[in-house]
């Protein structure tokens, strides 16, 4: 593996970044000795490598294009310094000290932050040495950079465990050293913090000087809307926000992936922005072409980046549906980051790569105007670094942090917290009712807003002041993979006599099934559930009692499927991969499609809501074997009178969501991967 990845060296894609042209700034690192004792020992020198040219902003075509991010980047060195273009690059082989740091790679992690002199970057160097990482701390000023490393090591850490490297993540040269570096010193990289960033805005630095004695008595919104009034956001300003916290993350990334690649478990951490949410678009289109993440490419996201910067100049960002409000460059900066960090994760399924928030820090970026500690901030990122080897890639995770913001709550919560999709009516809302009935803090999530926010009020109007709404589209939290007429409603009176079967098929009859409905429900009740689980199970896994409840139906029980094969394989667990659940799905929606349901042994009538289901109870089994530090469980919550049965069913939402509320608070070593039918654990088939 190892030489695999050395290999990939000479070749176009990487090389170009490992090559870098003959350093024209700072003299060599080792020039002085204060700086060579803070960097660790000397490398055995092997006399100069021979330096190429290579792209500053990753390979693409000449042109325009090329052109807009040499004037991006000259404009933001302010030092008219050219960005050479990619040459043909061809070095052979590896170096002695490259070979004796791979065949002697050292034993602890290595971890590369940048933007590590103060803020969040520092205290995420402290706290990485401190649970006995090597840490490489990067800055891009050398005396400021040199300082943060002594107070590191001031308050306890070994020498050798918090070393420093000069970096401007907007300078080519100075990030192709720094890989060049880490490669003559480890051999390898382990984690990388894409932690440096501006605010992209202009500050008056008096204002910023009186803002404690301003801020006292406000609350987080007021303190956002005096930032607001209290910036000016320039186009010189959003250039250099869009190049330092976009292309800066990225050529940092480029260039230390081939050293990420030879760890056995390497990681990328961008630190992105609750800013960077995708709802702080007005537009529904730039939303979607940027949360498209299968037909997104790094090119297309530049390209959005250069439509940003041209309606910016053109006096036209609200017309065309940015993010307004204040830090437009910032918002589209983060935005990007969050995408180029899916697309990453797409393309190195090795590699676990995610971004988060780290919520809103008193640090110089936020005029200190934050609501957290850098400590507290910091951990944040240091939480997604250190994640499970078998945790989550390309995730965005901010609950904590978030929940904190939104005021309720005046310090990390010591209180359980949950978290409830599709919150805002039906089983959901109750099941937010009773939980927050119950002493837990709710994040109650709706896909539409208005409808959210109108639940949590109603909650609290009933006293339950530990609700807070989020908004979270998961294509919704369920739906029926049916299609109703408009208006159809039950009226109780009407089922009087009638059992279970006769009132299903009586639902059955006042909708359609079409191949849009299944897909719809497929994506929803299956996909959906499981991207939530997904971005959410680092915050789980930090829990000391993680739980999560899949809110299934014994409509998903595997006697609904005919194929005798397909039973046994979706019920023989221990071989049973998500990838084969993927499969399962694929050929559901494809047989579907030909009307050849019946033929293959499906489910007939709700046929895409019962094997949704039927995934979702294999997921959640799947899930539990992978993490047995969660109680990971499915509930049935009976057959319900809500909008989704159009109440036809039996049990009343409260009565409903008590089925899933048992499941939610069963002791902590309770059971594990089952499923549980009306409060009581029953079998999956
Ligand atoms: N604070 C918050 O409330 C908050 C909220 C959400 C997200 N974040 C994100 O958290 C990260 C850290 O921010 P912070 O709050 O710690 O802010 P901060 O105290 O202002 O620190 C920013 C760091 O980035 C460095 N940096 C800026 N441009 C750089 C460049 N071209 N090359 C190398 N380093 C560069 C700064 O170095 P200099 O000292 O040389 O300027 C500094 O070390 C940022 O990505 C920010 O967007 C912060």
């Amino acid at each position: 593996m190892a030489q695999e990845i050395m290999d990939l060296w000479p070749c176009k894609k990487f090389r170009p970044y490992l090559c870098p042209p003959q350093p024209t700034g700072p003299p060599p690192v080792w020039a002085s000795t204060q700086r060579a004792r803070l960097l660790g020992p000397k490398p055995n020198a092997t006399g100069p490598r021979p330096r190429q040219t290579r792209p500053a902003l990753g390979q693409r075509k000449e042109g325009e294009r090329a052109e807009r991010k040499d004037e991006l980047m000259n404009h933001l060195l302010g030092r008219g310094v050219h960005i050479p273009r990619p040459a043909a690059a061809n070095r052979g082989g590896t170096t002695t000290m490259e070979a004796a740091a791979i065949s002697n790679p050292p034993s602890k992690r290595i971890a590369l932050v940048t933007g590590g002199n103060k803020g969040v970057g520092l205290e995420t160097c402290r706290q990485l040495a401190s649970r006995g990482l090597r840490v490489v701390l990067t800055a891009r000023n050398e005396a400021r950079g040199l300082e943060a490393v002594d107070g590191i090591r001031r308050s306890g850490a070994a020498d050798s465990d918090v070393v420093f490297h000069q970096l401007d993540v907007t300078d080519a040269a100075s990030v192709a050293r720094l890989a060049d570096f880490v490669r003559d010193q480890f051999g390898r990289l382990d984690i990388l913090i894409n932690n440096a960033g501006i605010s992209g805005v202009d500050r008056d630095p008096v204002l910023v000087a009186k803002v404690k004695d301003q801020i006292e008595g406000m609350d987080v919104d007021q303190r956002v809307e005096w930032m607001r009034e209290n910036s000016k956001e320039t186009y010189d300003e959003a250039k250099s926000c869009i190049t330092t916290n976009y292309y800066g993350a990225k050529l940092v990334t480029e260039a230390l992936l081939p050293l990420l690649l030879l760890s056995s478990s390497g990681r990328i951490v961008n630190v992105s922005s609750g800013f960077g949410l995708l709802r702080n678009f007005n537009s529904e289109d730039l939303r979607k072409q940027f949360d498209d993440i299968d037909s997104l490419t790094e090119k297309r996201l530049e390209e959005l980046l250069d439509l940003f910067l041209d309606d910016f100049k053109a006096n036209l960002i609200e017309a065309h549906g940015w993010p307004t409000g204040g830090s437009s460059a910032y918002k589209v900066a983060k935005a990007a980051l969050n995408a180029y960090t899916r697309i990453l994760a797409k393309k190195y399924p090795t590699l676990r790569i995610n971004c988060l928030t780290p919520g809103y820090v008193k640090t110089d970026i936020s005029m200190h105007m934050g609501v957290l500690t850098p400590e507290e901030g910091a951990s944040n990122s240091v939480k997604v670094a250190l994640l499970p080897d078998d945790g989550p890639t390309v995730a965005f995770v901010h609950l904590l942090v978030r929940h904190k913001m939104e005021g309720d709550i005046s310090s990390l919560p010591t209180k359980r917290v949950a978290v409830v999709t599709g919150g805002n009516r039906g089983i959901g809302l109750e099941v937010c009712r009773q939980l927050a009935a119950d002493g837990i803090t709710v994040v109650l999530t709706a896909r539409d807003e208005t409808r959210g926010v109108e639940a949590a009020e109603k909650l609290r109007g009933m006293g339950l002041s530990s609700i807070v709404f989020h908004q979270l589209e998961v294509n919704n939290a369920a739906v029926g993979g049916m299609e109703y007429a408009q208006g159809v409603d039950a009226n109780e009176e009407q089922f009087v006599g009638m059992d279970v079967l006769q009132r299903l098929q009586w639902m059955r009859k006042q909708g359609r099934e079409t191949y849009d409905t299944a897909k719809n429900g497929v994506q929803t009740n299956y996909y959906g559930a499981k991207h939530v689980i997904q971005g959410l199970l680092p915050l789980l896994l930090s829990s000391s009692e993680g739980k999560i409840v899949n809110v299934s139906s014994s409509l998903g029980l595997l006697r609904f499927l005919g194929n005798e094969d397909l039973r046994k394989e979706l019920d023989d667990i221990d071989n049973l991969t998500e990838e084969r659940l993927d499969e399962v799905l694929a050929s559901f929606l494809k047989d579907f499609e030909a009307g050849e349901l019946e033929a293959h042994g499906w489910p007939m009538g709700s046929a895409a809501y019962k094997v949704a289901k039927v995934a979702m109870n294999a997921y959640t089994r799947i899930s539990a074997r992978k993490h047995p530090a969660l109680r990971i469980n499915c509930a049935h919550p009976g057959y319900v009178k809500t909008d989704l049965t159009i109440n036809s069913g039996f049990l009343t939402p409260e009565e409903g969501a008590r089925n899933v509320v048992t499941v939610a608070l069963l002791p902590d070593g309770g059971p594990t991967g089952a499923f549980f039918d009306e409060g009581k654990e029953a079998s999956f088939v």
